[in-house]
């Protein structure tokens, strides 16, 4: 049986990943029990939540717990989802959400530190949330580095979705699309190493001003096109990214897909102590290896250099956060 924690439990996200997961979406036929973590003031919602969850009668979902302590949500977890933080409104960006919901962060990675399983999985989708998986990293010392993950999957999906229409070829006909950096507007969608028909993007979409500079921005500020249009952040495709980059770290497969992870002993040059989005394939239940012999051209590293030296900004912000002996 799979223990799986889903923060921000009554937000938007929760609402359509939930039943995803009860409903053998992520992990087949394996049985589950969640646990489903919110703040005091969200108590309403979370009765109403359950009596919807506990309508759908869930062969596979075998217990449910809800609360509103980490360390009651958190013991024995096998997968923590950590969804809650405060979404950004329009105008603003990921990182103007740091010092409100890096907080959330920290508290969280200490209370896993302390209940979860030893080799409990961690995927944070909070905003900002490479920086804020930084923070939970840094605060739950006993859990390997490589058991923490930032999603960046929702960029791919949409970057393979992207190249799919202006190819006009199915969705499963676009592979190795890499996200490099931050899930921010400095990331690097890569068409370089896509393929389309297992040939080079470039000799398909042969419109290399389109890759260079509308393909990019549309994937790099579809969040905010959307937060535009609906008023709330992405929320059905964020789950949809949820389960996807789960999926993939559950199933071993060379199949490449884009994961923020610990950058150390990374092989492209990018600064220790980041989570930083790369190409991995999933060596199965849960663990991943950075694919290391994607070429990276000169206009891609340039773009890369500027992710990462956004990251290295948001590090600096939040040192506060880390433990105590870590400040320099
Ligand atoms: P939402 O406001 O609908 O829901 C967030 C929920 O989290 C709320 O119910 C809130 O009460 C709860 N919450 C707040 N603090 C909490 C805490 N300390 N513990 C437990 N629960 C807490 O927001 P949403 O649309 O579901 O988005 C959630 C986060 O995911 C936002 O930060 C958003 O920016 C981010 N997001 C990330 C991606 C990605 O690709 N990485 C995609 C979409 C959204
Ligand atoms: C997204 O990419 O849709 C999310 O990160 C939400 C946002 O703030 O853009």
């Amino acid at each position: 049986m799979k223990r799986i924690v889903i923060t921000g439990a009554c937000g938007q996200i929760a609402y359509s990943l939930i039943f995803k997961i009860a409903n053998g979406d992520l992990f087949g036929q394996e049985e589950i029990a969640l646990h489903l973590l919110e703040v005091k003031e969200m108590e309403n919602a979370m009765h109403g939540l359950l009596m919807e969850i506990e309508d759908c009668c869930f062969p596979l979902l075998k217990e449910v717990k809800a609360g509103f302590d980490p360390l009651e949500m958190f013991n024995d977890v096998d997968v923590a989802i950590l969804v809650g933080a405060k979404p950004r409104g329009p105008g603003m960006e990921r990182k103007d959400l740091l010092l409100d919901n890096g907080k959330i962060f920290l508290e969280q990675g200490k209370a896993l530190n302390k209940v979860a399983k030893k080799d409990v999985k961690i995927l944070v989708v909070g905003n900002p949330c490479n920086t804020n998986c930084l923070i939970a990293m840094h605060n739950a010392p006993n859990i390997p580095k490589e058991n923490f993950y930032a999603m960046t999957r929702l960029d791919q999906n949409r970057a393979q979705s992207q190249l799919a229409k202006k190819a006009s070829i199915s969705l499963d006909k676009v592979s190795n699309v890499t996200i490099w950096g931050n899930h921010s507007t400095t990331q690097v969608p890569d068409f370089m190493n896509a393929l389309i028909d297992k040939k080079s993007v470039l000799e398909v979409i042969k419109d290399k001003q389109w890759l260079e500079n509308t393909f990019m921005q549309v994937v790099q500020k579809r969040g905010s096109e959307i937060i535009a249009k609906r008023g709330k952040s992405s929320a059905a495709s964020a789950a949809q990214a949820i389960v996807d980059t789960l999926k993939s770290l559950y199933t071993s497969s060379k199949k490449l897909f884009s994961l923020a992870v610990c950058s150390d002993k990374n092989s492209y040059g990018i600064k220790e102590d980041l989570i930083f989005s790369f190409p991995c394939f999933s060596l199965g239940n849960g663990r991943y290896k950075i694919i290391d012999n994607i070429k990276v051209d000169n206009f891609l590293r340039e773009k890369i250099t500027i992710s990462e030296k956004e990251l290295l900004e948001e590090k600096s912000l939040v040192k506060h956060l880390f433990p105590n002996e870590e400040v320099d």
